[in-house]
């Protein structure tokens, strides 16, 4: 069932009440909207074929009874045909890292358009992520563009935000997160973001062992929400899911995931090795 969709609310009784998915907002006087949990693994530029093949084929049995929650794993460019032959049918999908800005097919060297990559198994991609965004120049408008390329392919973005140390240290937290929440998604319709999925990731805590902690995540995410309802209105924010990352690991993923508006997980270095990564995934 994809829980994002309108037609989540509407589902039959036995998977209305499915437990394994979120509530959003109890008490809300608005139908209500199931989120299903999203734990991803995003393997950056990690990993020759031969170890990605073989981290993915360790995955799959240690996440095949996860059926509380979305499990999802970002290749590099070169390896994901190959992950995702080997991965199907399974319930690992496969999202890219990154996807080109251009719809259309044309003259852009080096760049991977995203219907290419839907056509080699990819689900999901990750547009704007911080690394993106400090190493490489990505903007809020690139990642608006890339987020809707990545919609007319079929392909569901999960768009990462959040603030560098010294913003948090400034106090200007929320409005460095809001202004890449309206850059990043601004011109999409509601239906449009029913079919994303965002990441608050703070720059602080990713790669640093420094995680956010539960009150900090919940704090942002609530910041998030709020703004998505403002934006495109309250039913929409409902059925929005938020995946937090920065030094997700075993130890600290429950606490997280116990936070109301935490929707899951975008994982980096934890998600490398396919114990520590199931471990993640089976929080529960
Ligand atoms: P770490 O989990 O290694 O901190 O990385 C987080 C991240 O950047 C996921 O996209």
């Amino acid at each position: 069932m994809n829980c994002h969709s309108p037609e989540a609310a509407v589902g039959s009784p036995s998977e209305f009440f499915d437990p394994e998915y979120r509530l959003a907002r109890p008490g809300s006087t608005l139908r209500l909207i199931m989120r299903k949990p999203v734990i991803a693994g995003n393997w950056k530029m990690y990993k020759l074929l031969s170890e990605a093949v073989n981290t993915a084929l360790a995955l799959k049995p240690l996440v095949a009874n996860a059926n509380h929650c979305e499990v999802i794993i970002a290749p590099v460019f070169t390896e994901l045909k190959t992950v995702a032959d080997r991965l199907e049918g399974s319930n690992i999908k496969i999202a890219a890292q990154d996807c080109a800005a251009e719809s259309a097919h044309g003259a852009h060297t080096g760049e991977v358009a995203a219907d290419m990559l839907k056509d080699v198994g990819c689900r999901y991609v990750v547009v704007g992520h911080s690394e993106r965004r400090q190493l490489y120049g990505e903007t809020d408008q690139s990642v608006n563009r890339k987020v809707n390329s990545a919609l007319a392919a079929g392909l569901t973005p999960i768009v990462c935000v959040g603030e560098m140390l010294e913003q948090r240290e400034a106090g200007v937290v929320e409005s460095v997160v809001k202004t890449q929440l309206s850059g990043g998604l601004a011109g999409l319709t509601r239906a449009d973001v029913e079919r994303i999925i965002i990441a608050y990731e703070p720059v602080w805590a990713i790669g640093t062992g420094k995680t956010a902690t539960p009150q900090q995540a919940q704090e942002m995410h609530g910041v998030i929400r709020r703004a998505a309802a403002e934006s495109h209105g309250e039913e929409v924010a409902n059925s929005l899911r938020i995946l937090y990352g920065g030094s997700v690991k075993p130890d600290n993923i429950a606490t997280l995931m116990d936070q109301p508006d935490v929707d899951g997980a975008l994982v980096g270095g934890a998600s490398l090795e396919a114990e520590t990564f199931a471990k993640i995934v089976n929080y529960k």
